[in-house]
């Protein structure tokens, strides 16, 4: 069968990940989280006291950054590798999520990650999420989703995947935090958050898991 490169964009917490895993996972494409790169990059800038706002400290850093993804041994899920050492766990922590759009928001952190990112799209059969991907990285893509959803339901989201992890979070700091980040992506000079014009909208406030992925796996069809 043909298989073909699909995009989900969309604000932060409206769950493009866990549909783009679940395409990948019934497609067998290869799942690619953008934004896990965008975050891998700001830990390293944090871990190293890199100053982003200083192109040339910028450009210097990112010559020590090696990005990669690799496969979780037991539960198979592919995971952030940030110079050869496993991130996953610390890129979704608060400190992370409080300074990646402004990291994401350098052109040259940008061009670092959207080189990489299409090199991973030549061989196709491939599900990528982020905010520029239906737009700048892959334009040419055959299938691109736009996600949304009614801010009160994705700030529960978050929260709830958070509270598993950190009993310390509160509802009022992931609320500022996806407020912020939504400002900063959707504004910001390059490549800013967008609806591609050919990209169909996917508002799921109101549907099931199991529905949303039915009416996805439907329009796969339509593009394939
Ligand atoms: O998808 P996630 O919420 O993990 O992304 C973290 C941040 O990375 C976003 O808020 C955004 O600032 C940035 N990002 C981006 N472009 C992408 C993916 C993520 O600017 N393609």
């Amino acid at each position: 069968m043909k298989k073909i490169i699909i995009t989900i964009d969309g604000y932060s917490s409206c769950g493009k990940s866990t549909l783009a895993k679940q395409l990948a996972k019934q497609l067998g494409y290869v799942y690619i989280d953008s934004g896990a790169m965008y975050r891998a990059i700001t830990l390293y800038f944090i871990q190293n006291r890199v100053d982003w706002a200083d192109t040339k400290a910028v450009k210097a850093a990112l010559k020590n950054v090696t990005l990669e993804f690799n496969p979780n041994p037991v539960t198979g899920q592919s995971e952030m590798y940030l110079n050869g050492e496993n991130v996953e766990h610390f890129i979704r922590e608060m400190i992370v999520a409080e300074k990646v759009s402004e990291v994401a928001a350098v052109k040259e952190v940008r061009e670092f990650a959207v080189a990489q990112q299409q090199q991973m799209g030549n061989k196709k059969g491939l599900v990528m999420d982020g905010r520029d991907i239906g737009t700048v990285v892959f334009p040419q893509a055959e299938l691109k989703i736009f996600m949304t959803a009614e801010p009160a339901i994705r700030v529960e989201r978050r929260f709830k995947e958070l509270y598993a992890k950190n009993k310390h979070v509160t509802i009022e700091e992931v609320k500022e935090n996806l407020e912020l980040r939504d400002y900063i992506d959707a504004n910001r000079e390059i490549s800013p958050l967008r609806k591609a014009e050919d990209a169909i909208i996917l508002d799921n406030s109101q549907l099931s898991m199991g529905d949303q992925l039915e009416l996805v796996m439907q329009w796969v069809e339509d593009a394939i």
